[in-house]
């Protein structure tokens, strides 16, 4: 019995790749494994990089990385439980919504990352899922209005899914030599056993070494913590290549509501407070995220001075 409930996490399901196949010719598709055709079609016929995995690529940060990832030549897959980003699609430039692949499915299930790794192709993985609040008020305070799954946990939302998708990774994805060196990587490039780049979207204030003033602040932490950890141990170890970004406050222009928060957090790194850091804007974090991918050395922490580094080097 299959735990890939991609749909319905409660619903026990046979697996994505066994629905897949045995859904008859001409049925229609069930919304959970809507494979998006245009996506494989226009980026799946080589001369890519690669196909990279984005998990919540629904998400504020995670459908910048979406795009910076297209724009920088590789196949684009996101899972999220929405499947679809929220909002016009005609908001997303350069045919973005179009040419991604939308999976929808609970990254918490151990089996939802590791089928659509199993299809083979990947270089690697970017892990952008979270939840600030836990609780249907995380809708106002996401930037792409997600809600979380009813109970959800900061300890699965963030380590459990995130450490699915490292697990996932070292198995299933094959990394490309250096993609600097090896003339872009891709899928005409010499396979190496090079460990697997693998993102993961942290925060600046995993770095505190004091509590959080709230408690609710101090489990989102923790979370973020023991994922950092774990990385390490696997970069250690030489299963991934994983580097962990730490943001601040991430912004853009097009929500000015954020803005008074983010003149404040300006501030305070300006005026040396030594537990804020400057925030980053959405675009810089997502090249960011897409050079760790490519750079062939980054690991381990980064604060905004790297990503702002990463960023111009893209
Ligand atoms: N925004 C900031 O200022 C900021 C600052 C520091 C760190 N971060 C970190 O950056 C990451 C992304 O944040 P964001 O601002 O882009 O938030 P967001 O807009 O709320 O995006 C969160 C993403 O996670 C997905 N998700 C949540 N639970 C999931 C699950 N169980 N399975 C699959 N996907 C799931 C959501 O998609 P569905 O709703 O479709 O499932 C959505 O795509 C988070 O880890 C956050 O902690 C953000």
């Amino acid at each position: 019995m299959s735990v890939a409930a991609l749909a319905n996490p409660r619903v026990a399901r046979p697996a994505l790749s066994e629905r897949v196949a045995k859904r008859p010719m001409g049925a229609p598709r069930q919304l959970a494994l809507r494979v998006n055709n245009a996506a494989r079609d226009t980026a799946g016929s080589g001369g890519t990089k690669g196909k990279l995995l984005v998990l919540g690529g629904t998400g504020f940060i995670g459908s910048k990385i979406c795009e910076r990832a297209l724009s920088s030549g590789y196949d684009v897959v996101s899972i999220s439980r929405r499947g679809d980003p929220p909002g016009d699609p005609h908001r997303y430039p350069d045919g973005v919504w179009n040419r991604v692949d939308w999976r929808k499915g609970d990254c918490v299930q151990p089996d939802t990352i590791a089928t659509v790794l199993g299809e083979g192709g990947f270089v690697a993985c970017i892990h952008a899922v979270g939840m600030l609040l836990a609780s249907d008020i995380n809708a106002l305070a996401s930037g792409s209005g997600s809600k979380p799954s009813p109970g959800a946990t900061y300890d699965d939302v963030t380590r459990v899914t995130a450490l699915n998708a490292a697990d996932a990774a070292a198995r299933l994805c094959t990394a490309v030599p250096n993609a600097d060196t090896a003339g872009g990587g891709g899928t005409g490039g010499t396979t190496s056993k090079a460990p697997v780049p693998f993102v993961f979207v942290s925060a600046a204030e995993a770095r505190w070494t004091f509590k959080a003033p709230v408690a609710w602040l101090e489990d989102y932490l923790i979370a973020k913590r023991a994922v950092e950890a774990r990385l390490r141990e696997m970069t250690d170890a030489g299963e991934v290549r994983a580097a962990c970004l730490r943001p601040s406050l991430v912004y853009c222009l097009d929500k000015p509501a954020a803005m008074p928060a983010v003149g404040a957090f300006y501030l305070g790194n300006l005026l040396g407070l030594p537990f804020v850091d400057r925030p980053v804007t959405v675009d810089t974090l997502a090249s960011a995220a897409v050079r760790c991918v490519e750079d062939g050395r980054s690991t381990g922490a980064l604060d905004y001075r790297e990503m702002e580094r990463l960023a111009r080097e893209l």
